[in-house]
């Protein structure tokens, strides 16, 4: 079944750039920066990622982020994800990254996207993986602040594709930022938030009426309410869960009893993703071994889950079919 896993053609649809820094790559570049981490060793960091909620991990999160000053330091953070891309077969991605946790430190916003993009570049050249980026709003800083960092990505529109919205769930629902959605979709950006990850299921109801997202990060919660599930369905809206994330962040206490079975069940579309893979214990392939194993997943099921990864991408549709005319060679003669 692991066989079967690494060599699934897929997608990944939830995925924080500053939450794949690995402690080795943080420790080389705060080095090299000059910059003072508060751990010794790549074990002290290892040791401090144990979190209770989803704030614990923010509050580190954000400290390994300071060290990220250049537009080469952003370069090999993402160039370093999408080699681990290449080799878990991941074809595809879409990158959120945080504008404001650099630019509110003094970062130029055109320091992180070009650092970025250029990766992505270099990426599709070497390996053939594709990537889009995702420019996430930071909820817990007020709507002004966000409307900024709108305004300084619109000389870089090209290079973005979508909006979302991360961090702090509870306290900051979608609604705070309904005009600053609206603006970034009359810029042509597509709306996705993360919703119903801590936050109850009227924080989803939210993010679809008001924000009218195309994508649900997480949804977990969607679960609470089941005219929202119709709805999701209805407007065939995907959810990007994230395994390893939610029994990190205890949003799910053990993955035996993680809700993705009830979702598919339900005849939610669901996509398997790794979401910050350096701090939950995996990368992508390793959260579809583990749910697989707690779940007792089919390889159907598995497939299911990766078609869903490419379908639900915000790819062309010549690509897209590309991309699921190999996935169907591959369970066809895999299955
Ligand atoms: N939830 C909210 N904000 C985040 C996350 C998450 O899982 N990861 C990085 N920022
Ligand atoms: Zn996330």
């Amino acid at each position: 079944m692991n066989n079967f896993i690494e060599n699934l053609p897929k997608a990944e649809l939830h995925l924080h750039i500053e939450g794949s820094f690995e402690p080795s790559l943080m420790f080389k570049i705060a080095k090299r920066n000059n910059i003072e981490i508060p751990f010794k060793s790549v074990q002290e960091i290892e040791d401090a990622y144990k979190f209770s909620c989803l704030q614990d991990f923010l509050d580190i999160y954000y400290q390994g982020a300071n060290v990220l000053q250049t537009e080469q330091d952003f370069y090999d953070l993402t160039y370093s994800y999408l080699q681990k891309c290449a080799a878990q077969n991941v074809r595809h991605t879409e990158i959120m990254f945080d504008p404001q946790t650099h630019t509110d430190r003094g970062i130029l916003f055109e320091t992180v996207i070009n650092g970025i993009s250029k990766a992505c570049n270099a990426a599709k050249e070497n390996f053939g993986v594709t990537s889009l980026l995702i420019m996430s709003y930071l909820r817990h800083l007020s709507e002004d602040d966000c409307f900024k960092t709108l305004e300084q990505s619109i000389p870089f529109k090209d290079k973005i594709t979508a909006v979302g919205l991360d961090s702090s769930e509870k306290g900051n629902p979608p609604s705070k930022f309904a005009k600053v959605f609206e603006a970034s979709v009359k810029e042509g950006y597509i709306p996705v938030a993360h919703a119903g990850e801590e936050g109850n299921a009227d924080y989803v109801w939210e993010a679809l009426d008001i924000l009218k997202i195309k994508r649900i990060d997480h949804g977990n919660n969607s679960l609470q309410d089941a005219k929202l599930v119709q709805e999701i369905i209805k407007r065939d809206l995907a959810l990007t869960v994230c395994p390893l994330s939610n029994t990190a962040l205890q949003v799910v206490k053990d993955l035996k009893e993680h809700p993705l079975k009830k979702m598919l069940n339900l005849g939610l579309k669901v996509t398997i993703n790794s979401d910050d893979p350096a701090f939950f214990g995996g990368q992508v392939n390793e959260n579809y071994k583990q749910i697989q194993q707690a779940l007792d997943l089919s390889k159907e099921t598995l497939y299911q889950l990766a078609k869903n990864s490419f379908t639900y991408s915000f790819l062309d549709a010549e690509t897209k079919n590309k991309y699921l005319a190999e996935l169907e060679t591959y369970y066809q003669n895999n299955k």
